[in-house]
């Protein structure tokens, strides 16, 4: 049994004392403990010791002191398990030297045996539920199948991910193609994270609102609702779809437990386009972790009176920043706990 549930029971729509609060991409980035880290081991290698990972993934419940931790990881090391080369380049970010361009290429891709390939995560899994000590929830992830493909097929980020659009424009069945092999691995995957010990699921659709509303039907949501499908049953699935908006209530539709929504979209708004009954979570803008911490204690309490206590998981509307102070990801996770006094 885990000690702090208020996530677990927010996912299931129960009614809490206050919300449950953690933040996307809480692990590393602002908490110097994580640099230190970070200078001595290159970013996939530091995924791949499970020692380091765990200890990455439990720094900001000791720091911050969030309700639930999320695994120190990243969403590419599937494409990496799928025979697609991804190299993290300081000051560059992702970097695939091979980038997924043509037909062809997709042939080359495979859906991998999860065990021999992406094993170590399960390792880093474990190790992270025994530093836990079931005080909180661990979350697993996956990026979504169209948010893997825009980096397997332009090769790094970008700002318009048009070579990616460009392939399922030009070339609709090559691209349907390696969304498919990415939609069937990452099941596979997930259910193997669910098995080592994760509590809950989050898929990260980083790049879907590059979509219109009609292309994120056809080379996203469709992906992302199998992966829901396939997960619902074993366990609590939350999607998070940033400049997704638009496709809230389709998704509400689904058997996802909770639906993320970044800062762009009002709280009142997300509740009228999923219909009020599904969790929410979010949707604090990141960069108003700038502000002073008595602005942030007010903002936060007035979220919270927005979106209601119940069925809501505070949170960021999209990653942290790394130049946060941590002091002020502090008052935001404490302004949430202080709620319940108010
Ligand atoms: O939430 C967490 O703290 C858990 C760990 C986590 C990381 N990446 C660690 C990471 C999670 C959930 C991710 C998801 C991820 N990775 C996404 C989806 C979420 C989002 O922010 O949109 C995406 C698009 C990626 C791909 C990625 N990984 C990029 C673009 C970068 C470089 C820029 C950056 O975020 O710093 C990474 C590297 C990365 N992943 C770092 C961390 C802590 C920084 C690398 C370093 O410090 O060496």
């Amino acid at each position: 049994m885990i000690k702090n549930d208020l996530f677990l029971r927010a996912l299931k729509g129960e009614t809490v004392e206050r919300p449950p609060v953690w933040m996307m991409r809480q692990a590393g980035r602002y908490l110097p403990e994580f640099r230190e880290l970070r200078d001595k081991y290159d970013f996939f290698t530091r995924c791949r010791m499970p020692e380091i990972a765990a200890e990455i993934t439990v720094q900001p419940i000791r720091i911050v002191k969030p309700d639930a931790a999320i695994l120190f990881s990243d969403i590419l090391v599937v494409p990496q398990a799928m025979n697609i080369d991804v190299e993290m380049r300081p000051g560059v970010g992702p970097w695939v030297p091979n980038p997924i361009r043509s037909a062809k290429d997709v042939e080359q891709v495979i859906v991998p045996n999860i065990e021999e390939t992406l094993g170590y995560v399960m390792d880093a899994i474990k190790v992270t539920k025994e530093m836990l000590n079931d005080e909180v929830p661990l979350i697993g992830f996956a990026g979504s199948p169209w948010t893997i493909f825009c980096y397997a097929v332009e090769g790094k980020g970008s700002k318009s991910f048009d070579l990616a659009k460009g392939m399922c424009f030009s070339d609709p069945i090559a691209a349907h193609s390696l969304l498919q092999k990415i939609t069937d691995t990452t099941i596979l995957y997930l259910k193997e994270k669910v098995k080592a010990g994760v509590n809950a699921v989050q898929i990260f659709d980083s790049w879907g609102g590059m979509l219109s509303p009609t292309d994120y039907q056809e080379f996203s949501w469709q992906y992302i609702n199998q992966i829901v499908e396939a997960l619902a049953d074993i366990t609590p699935v939350i999607v998070f779809g940033k400049g997704c908006w638009f496709a809230l209530p389709e998704m509400a539709k689904s058997k996802a437990s909770a639906l993320g929504v970044d800062w762009t979209c009002s709280p009142q708004n997300a509740r009228l386009f999923t219909g009020g009954n599904i969790t929410l979570q979010g949707n604090f803008d990141p960069s108003r972790l700038m502000s002073p911490i008595p602005t942030i204690k007010k903002m936060v309490h007035e979220m919270i009176d927005s979106f209601g206590k119940d069925k809501y998981i505070v949170n960021l509307g999209h990653g942290i920043l790394p130049h946060i102070p941590v002091d002020h990801a502090k008052a935001f996770i404490e302004a949430v706990k202080e709620y319940e006094h108010k």
